[in-house]
């Protein structure tokens, strides 16, 4: 039993294998949090405190004390209009215009299995695995009622948290603001950890003390966004890669999000995370419901590679769907950074016969391939195949393909149109526009608008009309600009259109996932500009970055490590100099940072030399040897890249029977000082062989002081090095 609710003092405990999560319903009916942290066992409601604090209000029935105060308790789901002045978690706006929502406990139920939410991604599990409490919460005035969800994954460590506000009084009413999850620290101090970026440079880690004053990310374009991630951390002060607390929230959502921490006037904390209340209002007409998306919560006693690794398997196994989910993906080639717009068929085939012959095992078209697509001016959202351009049927390319012995996979951007394109000319009415005004134009695009029905139906048509001519096993789904003007032709409650439109996108995903099952997706967004949980329901792996150079991906794959596994991460090996950075690092290295993900190529194979083919050969035989290793792995930072001179990680298998360290040199200089690393996880006592070298070493003296990396002049060398349990 995770959940357990103790009559007599209104508690519920819910325990994993290392945390234990509690809350009480206090005796006016609010749900106050008690505890979030290790394993423990007993009641908690001892930490509260209640004293007579100047300007923090007091509930109408608490009468003469002065001594209970919202403003100071921490609560599971703070309201506005309830004398808590820190930030709330919900604000409604009622009927009368007025704001307010009392909620107060009405019931609960606990369920076996976990709980799901209509239209949008959530982690899932059988029912042995998880269990759901519900707690219903409302508001004797208005009678909007609130019911908390939590989902509680004991073996995984995870708690999820949602909710859904049902409209049961009379009239309708607007959603202002609904975080999806809210935790509150009676005291300590703590640090906020959040990912920052830009395109082309995503998930750089930033962390700070949480002070007075809130901290916020967020997004407001549309996805989830380069620019912050939609996870943080809360990490104890002390707390490092190895030791101390800290706590994950990571939000199951693509579209704009925001993340808060405040500390407030008691030196208390409250961290949360939701939908953005920005450009939101949300309308719940009598009778109607809403469901929050969710986010996913998990703690670690042992800091943050743990952390990361509760993360990673929950997303890896419990998030990720489909006939990819375990297994290694196949290594594929990418047009892209090898002809851009500019190709025909026929080449396309000479650079899947050459690919294929080196062991690349699926052949990706990038864009360029339909409407009138030969640069980015024109043809988005015409998805019909230029047979013109490409010299023959899109089905007669596949099946030349198919007959190298490689799958085939395209490249799509279903969101996105050129106002020169025929869809646009067809349909001007059907994209994001304020009437009256010019809209933003970005990467010379408009946005369809996909909180429109008729329009993900009509995109869910022309998708399956190309699916349909051929053996199509993978898409690389594209999203290359935020939404702005969001003012949808379809609703007058503008207030809506950013949500919907995010759930347009997972209702046209889940179409396709389910009429193709076997299809892989790819997310992307200009690289990694959504790369969040939310998708990683329909696309077991997204498009990392758009930037390949191998140096600043151990950078931006160490950023992204924190938060999402190894399975998820697209990598490629692209040519040199590189097109982003202009820098050129060696073959090796740039394959050995791309195994740190879904391995592939961007590259044209024609144009590399032999000694390069055969390397090529070697990398792709090297991923096959280690693709289950590094998959489905426990996977440490062995080091930070920001700081050290050597970027460095390790897979360990869960039997811990093997171990692959990855090292790349990120700096050279005169006179080189000797890097030293140091391996994590191994079984104390243990003996391992580096298999190269045929060197025995002791897992204790591994962890202690670590291997030396040889000193080799020339920039960006790098290591990879396999040791096997030998006793
Ligand atoms: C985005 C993607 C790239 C490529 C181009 C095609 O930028 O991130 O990988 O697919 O679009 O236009």
């Amino acid at each position: 039993m995770s959940i357990i609710f103790t009559e007599n003092e209104k508690v519920f405990t819910l325990h994993t294998k290392a945390s234990t999560y509690q809350m009480k319903v206090d005796q006016y009916g609010f749900l106050l949090h008690l505890y979030y942290g290790r394993r423990t066992e007993g009641c908690m409601d001892y930490l509260l405190h209640y004293a007579d604090r100047g300007f923090s209000g007091n509930p109408y029935e608490a009468g003469k004390d002065r001594t209970y105060s919202l403003d100071v308790l921490p609560q599971e789901l703070p309201s506005s209009g309830t004398g808590d002045y820190r930030s709330p978690a919900v604000i409604v706006k009622n009927r009368d215009g007025s704001y307010g929502c009392d909620l107060r406990y009405q019931t609960h139920r606990i369920i076996a299995g976990k709980y799901s939410l209509p239209g949008l991604p959530a982690v899932y599990a059988d029912e042995e695995e998880a269990e759901t409490l519900e707690v219903d919460l409302e508001d004797p005035v208005t009678k909007v009622r609130v019911t908390l969800y939590y989902g509680i994954l004991p073996e995984l460590d995870i708690i999820t948290r949602s909710l859904r506000v049902t409209n049961r009084g009379e009239g309708k009413i607007y959603l202002e603001k609904i975080q999806s999850a809210c935790l509150d620290w009676v005291w300590g101090d703590y640090d906020l950890i959040t990912f920052y970026g830009r395109h082309a440079m995503e998930r750089s880690l930033q962390r700070t003390p949480i002070a007075h004053g809130a901290q916020v990310i967020g997004s407001r374009r549309g996805t989830s966004s380069h620019q912050y991630n939609p996870m943080m951390i809360v990490a104890d002060r002390e707390a490092g890669e190895d030791t101390g607390s800290c706590w994950a929230m990571s939000f199951v959502y693509s579209g704009n999000f925001k993340g808060e921490a405040e500390k407030d006037q008691f030196q208390q904390v409250r961290v949360q995370l939701g939908l953005s209340d920005e450009l939101f209002s949300y309308p719940l007409e009598e009778g109607e419901v809403f469901y929050a998306p969710e986010a996913v919560l998990t703690y670690s006693g042992q800091g943050l590679s743990r952390l990361s690794q509760n993360l990673h398997r929950c997303f890896r196994t419990h998030v990720c769907r489909g006939k990819y989910r375990d297994g290694v993906r196949p290594v594929l080639l990418n047009s892209w950074e090898a002809a851009y717009f500019d190709f025909t068929g026929e080449e396309i085939y000479q650079f899947a016969k050459e690919a294929s012959k080196l062991g690349i095992e699926m052949l990706v078209l990038d864009d360029g391939w339909f409407g009138k697509r030969d640069d980015d001016f024109s043809g988005l959202g015409d998805w019909q195949v230029n047979e013109e351009k490409l010299g023959e049927t899109l089905g007669h390319l596949i099946g030349r393909i198919n007959g190298l012995g490689m799958k085939f996979g395209i490249w799509f951007e279903p969101e996105g149109i050129n106002e020169d394109s025929e869809l646009y000319r067809l349909h001007p009415d059907w994209v994001l526009a304020v009437p009256g005004r010019k809209p933003v134009r970005a990467r010379y695009q408009l946005v369809l608008d996909f909180s429109r029905k008729d329009v993900v139906d009509y995109m869910f048509q022309e998708i399956c009309k190309v699916l349909d001519q051929g053996n199509i096993e993978y898409i690389k789904w594209d999203m290359n600009r935020s939404l702005s003007d969001c003012f949808s032709r379809a609703t007058k409650d503008q207030g809506r259109v950013m949500h919907d439109y995010v759930l347009g996108l997972y209702d046209l995903l889940e179409r396709l996932v389910q009429r193709y099952p076997n299809l892989l997706l790819e997310g992307c967004s200009g690289g990694g500009g959504r790369f969040d949980a939310g998708m990683l329901y329909y696309s077991p792996q997204i498009w990392c970055s758009d930037n390949s150079d191998a140096i600043d991906r151990v950078k931006i794959q160490y950023g992204t490590s924190f938060g999402y596994p190894i399975s998820a991460v697209g990598s490629h090996v692209s040519a040199v100099p590189n097109h982003q950075t202009g820098r050129v690092t060696p073959f090796k290295t740039r394959g050995i940072v791309a195994m740190a993900g879904t391995f592939g190529y961007e590259m044209d194979p024609r144009k590399l030399s032999e000694e390069e083919k055969q390397e090529m050969a070697e990398q792709i035989k090297t991923y096959h040897k280690y693709g289950d290793l590094i998959q489905n792995g426990l996977y440490f930072r062995l080091t930070d890249p920001f700081v050290r001179e050597v970027g460095a990680w390790e897979f360990l298998s869960e039997d811990a029977s093997q171990v692959l360290v990855s090292a790349v040199m990120l700096e050279i200089h005169g006179n080189m000082t000797v890097n030293y690393i140091r391996l994590k996880g191994l079984p104390q006592g243990c003996m391992y062989q580096d298999q190269e070298s045929k060197q025995i070493y002791a897992s204790d003296a591994l962890m202690e002081t670590g291997i030396l990396l040889p000193v080799e002049l020339g920039e960006y060398q790098s290591y990879q090095m396999h040791f096997v349990k030998v006793s």
